[in-house]
């Protein structure tokens, strides 16, 4: 059931401490505190390139691990969304790792994309949510996501968890490939064991992303900017917005803004800013004061040092924890999910069961 909360999609958003824990808690050794994940039948120091096809939100988390797994484990990846990838006849060299997220594994391009790259000589592993599904079947591996049943049509705790075991397979590719050394690996851990507890302090600003929520559900469009691994969370965030707020919605890579977005910009098209702290915020807050001195109004998530920067431009902000770049898309996630949701909620849509929308595509 839905215990205290209103709503499947409010339960789940509130869940995302406990089950991002139970994900990471099946990787972690408890005694070295170091990742170390399941058997696989390929050594993955041999992966000379990565291939992630996924769809929707899933996609969305193969997006960031594009960045962590070239930034961290300086392995080459490519990202399609499995309705392109399948049809467009993808090279692929022998020995390749093909990475299919999905939470159901039953997603109809996305199964599709991994039978193409069974045939193709990909050692095909699935990050899957349910592992009785057809795509873990039919996988050489799978990793699992600990979510737990998800109900609302839109993505929530399946998207955490996926990022979760995507940034443990990030550090299992980077140690395995001998790109991290031993120093950094274990700060990296430690981050991401402390993400259950720093996602529990980000849920605290529910109130407060209410608040946003009532000036937000009054617009027509919505921006989300991101730069590097925010760029996918402004996305993820632009799509469950129009996913259950029925509001159009776009992300846009901070940079490209002045490539075309901007021209959108004045006073009746809210902004919302993913910054965290990391060595992108500098850039990222020059396009804040391009998008401010245009007349958007500017809704900021960062970390303290950045809501004060960009105390002048924001309208609204919310000061989320302080935390290593590597996992700020997991927290990060959390306030746009949490935005969306009091939007529809206010608006009074079907916040678990959107028009038009299934929770599983099983049909092309
Ligand atoms: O079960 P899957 O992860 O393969 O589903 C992929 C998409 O259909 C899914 O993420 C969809 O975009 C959600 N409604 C997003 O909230």
């Amino acid at each position: 059931g839905k215990g205290e909360h209103r709503h499947y999609m409010a339960k789940e958003i509130f869940e995302q401490p406990q089950v991002i824990g139970d994900s990471l808690n099946a990787l972690v050794n408890p005694s070295t505190r170091a990742v170390s994940l399941p058997d696989l039948p390929f050594d993955l120091a041999t992966v000379r390139r990565v291939t992630i096809v996924a769809c929707g939100t899933s996609y969305y988390a193969g997006l960031v691990a594009k960045y962590w797994l070239e930034s961290v484990a300086r392995v080459p990846v490519d990202i399609d969304v499995a309705s392109e990838f399948r049809y467009r006849e993808p090279v692929l060299e022998d020995g390749g790792l093909a990475l299919f997220i999905s939470q159901s594994g039953e997603t109809a391009d996305t199964l599709a994309a991994l039978r193409y790259c069974k045939e193709h000589g990909q050692h095909v592993v699935s990050l899957v949510n349910v592992p009785e599904s057809t795509m873990a079947r039919e996988s050489h591996a799978i990793l699992q996501t600990l979510a737990g049943p998800e109900i609302g049509v839109a993505s929530t705790k399946a998207f955490t968890t996926q990022l979760t075991v995507l940034a443990c397979l990030t550090l299992a590719v980077a140690r395995a490939r001998g790109a991290i050394s031993a120093a950094r690996e274990a700060e990296l851990s430690q981050a991401l064991i402390e993400v259950p507890a720093r996602a529990g302090e980000v849920l605290n600003h529910d109130e407060r992303i209410r608040a946003i929520a009532e000036d937000v559900m009054l617009a027509r469009d919505v921006l989300y900017l991101g730069r590097g691994a925010s760029y996918p969370i402004a996305l993820e965030g632009a799509l469950k917005l129009k996913e259950i707020s029925y509001i159009h919605a776009e992300g846009y890579a901070a940079g490209e803004m002045k490539h075309g977005p901007i021209a959108l910009i004045d006073d009746s098209v809210p902004v919302v800013v993913i910054a965290p702290g990391d060595s992108l915020l500098d850039k990222t807050i020059s396009n804040v004061q391009e998008t401010v001195a245009r007349g958007g109004r500017v809704i900021a998530f960062s970390d303290a040092d950045g809501v004060e920067r960009m105390k002048d431009s924001a309208v609204y902000s919310i000061t989320l924890p302080a935390v290593d770049p590597f996992v700020a898309p997991i927290l990060y996630a959390i306030p746009v999910q949490l935005l969306a949701y009091h939007v529809a909620v206010l608006k009074g849509t079907d916040v678990d069961q959107p028009r038009n929308l299934a929770k599983s595509v099983t049909v092309e």
